[in-house]
């Protein structure tokens, strides 16, 4: 939720801003701003809309500035608007604060500051930051930022700088994340790795509690006491390439087709020689397996479905109790967990305040948790007891796809895993499922090659306002899935479902406008999902089954067929997934929409 950036250096200023925030779009994009300091004052711009608003007016800025902080925002408190567009300034516009979370007692210290004389111009709670820096700042901007995060409750990353200090920039974090990019004659502050590689390769990531000040030739962290902090760099393992569209016409569809990598990059070098599983990461990681009786899944939207197929393939390895729990709804009803209960926290950024919030129950109930994520190094992944990563590489679209699947491939390799570890699955099933994945990748692939009939069906049932999406057993997930893209990227209403619950009550719904895209892989409940669809066919709805190839009786029951290759039916949801999402997108590309950057959405959601 939110980028924000600060850069002191050689580079120009204004524009090194801009090409951060472009880099950081996908966390948040309805109004955006940047402050530079040109070595006496603080000049700002700011827009309503996306950075194409702003990027006209980028001339207005002086040319001589040597730092800046800029932002790209996703509303929480006050509308989309110019005024509660970032950076805010306090009252004498000597101080600049760019801000990403929730500053929860802000209404208070709004109170507090307006009765001192302060005057607001914005809605947003991050206006109180800048007030406060004021109100403490004796001529250390350091010093000033320190003692005003002592008011402040909820969750920041911020990048503070004063038009007393030319070339210093102050950054600090509690929940949120943020980032210290190390260049040469050039340092940057940052919500996330993307934004800094224009400079430089070399990171490092601040924790909570943490505060950074930074020169263009020096850099230093410290807790919130003043004491120093050591941390060693580490190095982006990726180039601008991968945030670029490399031929795509969008990012969405550049992920989806580096789906086969991402699948095939999650598995890699996961057996030892002698041909056991091995997850070097969980290497050490001190859980004891042998003594888990219970495994709770917890994450949100399309991590939750990667969780939900989680369980129906531990349920099937393991003789252990598994739930599925979204996270937002987990940790204020206080589950009870011992030590006993692992859980598995599913999040593609790592950094979803939602599911942190369970990491951190299940640390308080001294249960252990194990995070399923793709950025390396994420909060989730340190704050963790042992982390399995996903590797699918930076995802920019919106819309999860190519880390979904990944979460899919770290899902059975988990599942795989534990399984061997807890002396439940033979050396040899290990063996034999785990190649049988490697060689899905070749399946995934031809589901993207073959796209003429989604295309098709995209067509004609692009203008529908409602889609109802059918699955059963294993394939239900992945019915709750491509519900949730087609709703956010083309903002038609649609549901997944059971297939078998339709007839408690769905059905009533059903109408010759509502298309039902029925999930019919070849497996043991086929017949059970056809019946489904004949009571779909009897309410003269649309179907568009998704069958596996070879079925030749699919065209007698359904209106349009989608084909996916045979696999193992516990594996169907990898070649379903990929499929869907081509569904999705092109739907939406037919309606006109953005699909990289979705209204109202957000693609890292650090607040409650
Ligand atoms: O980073 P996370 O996996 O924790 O994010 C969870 C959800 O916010 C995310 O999956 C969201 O639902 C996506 N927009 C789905 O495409």
């Amino acid at each position: 939720m939110c980028g924000i950036i600060g850069y002191v250096g050689f580079r120009p200023v204004n524009e090194t801003l801009f090409r951060g925030l472009r880099r950081l779009e996908y966390r948040g994009y309805d109004s955006a701003g940047i402050a530079v300091h040109d070595g006496e004052r603080i000049s700002l711009l700011k827009r309503r809309g996306n950075l194409d608003s702003l990027e006209p007016h980028l001339e207005a800025l002086p040319r001589e500035a040597s730092m800046g902080i800029a932002h790209t925002r996703w509303a929480t408190h006050g509308h989309p608007t110019t005024e509660n567009a970032h950076p805010h300034l306090d009252c004498r516009g000597e101080i600049a604060v760019v801000h990403n979370g929730i500053i929860e007692n802000f209404q208070e210290l709004r109170e507090e500051l307006t009765a001192r004389g302060h005057r607001f111009l914005s809605q947003t709670d991050s206006e109180v930051v800048a007030h406060l820096v004021e109100e403490e700042y004796q001529g250390d901007l350091l010093e000033a930022v320190r003692r005003a995060l002592r008011r402040l409750e909820g969750a920041y990353a911020l990048v503070v700088m004063s038009s007393r200090e030319p070339g210093v920039l102050v950054g600090a974090r509690k929940d949120s994340p943020l980032v210290l990019g190390l260049g040469e004659g050039e340092n940057l502050l940052a919500s996330a790795t993307p934004a800094l590689l224009d400079c430089t390769h070399r990171a490092l990531a601040l924790e909570n509690g943490e505060m950074a000040k930074v020169t263009r030739d020096t850099w230093r962290l410290l807790d919130l006491a003043g004491r120093p902090v050591e941390r060693r760099p580490f190095e982006i393992p990726y180039d601008v390439a991968a945030v670029e569209k490399g031929g795509y016409a969008d990012f969405m569809l550049k992920e989806i087709y580096e789906q086969p990598q991402a699948w095939k990059n999650t598995l890699r070098g996961r057996l030892d020689r002698s041909g056991r599983l091995r997850i070097e990461e969980l290497e050490g990681h001190g859980i004891d397996l042998s003594s888990i009786r219970r495994i709770i899944f917890v994450s949100c939207g399309t991590s939750y479905h990667a969780s939900l197929l989680g369980r129906y393939i531990f349920e099937a390895w393991m003789d252990i109790p598994v739930e599925v729990d979204i996270a937002s709804e987990f940790y204020y009803r206080e589950p009870r967990l011992d030590p006993s209960c692992l859980v598995v926290a599913v999040s593609q950024s790592g950094e979803t305040l939602d599911t942190m919030g369970a990491v951190r129950w299940a640390a308080r109930c001294g249960a252990p948790s194990l995070s399923v994520v793709n950025v390396v190094g994420s909060m989730m992944a340190r704050e963790s007891d042992g982390v399995l990563y996903t590797h699918a590489g930076l995802e920019i679209g919106v819309a999860a796809t190519k880390t979904f699947i990944a979460q899919m491939a770290a899902v059975y390799l988990l599942g795989l895993y534990l399984g061997q570890e807890r002396g439940l699955l033979e050396e040899g099933f290990v063996r034999e499922v785990f190649s049988y994945l490697e060689s899905l990748t070749g399946s995934i692939e031809e589901v993207l090659e073959d796209t003429e009939a989604v295309e098709t069906c995209a067509e004609k049932y692009c203008r529908c306002e409602d889609f109802l999406f059918l699955g059963r057993n294993i394939n239900y997930p992945m019915a709750m899935e491509a519900a949730l893209k087609l709703k956010e990227i083309s903002y038609i209403h649609a549901e997944g479902y059971p297939a078998g619950e339709m007839k408690h009550g769905p059905i009533a719904l059903l109408h010759p406008g509502f298309p039902v895209v029925a999930l019919i892989p070849s497996d043991p409940i086929y017949d059970k999902v056809r019946n489904n669809i004949e009571e779909v066919r009897a309410r003269q709805a649309p179907v568009i089954a998704m069958a596996t190839r070879g079925n030749h009786e699919v065209g007698g029951f359904s209106d349009e067929a989608i084909f996916v290759p045979e696999v193992r039916p516990q594996f169907n949801p990898v070649v379903l997934a990929p499929a869907l999402q081509l569904l999705a997108y092109h739907i939406a590309k037919m309606r006109g929409c953005n699909v990289d950057q979705p209204r109202n959405l957000a693609k890292t959601v650090t607040v409650e």
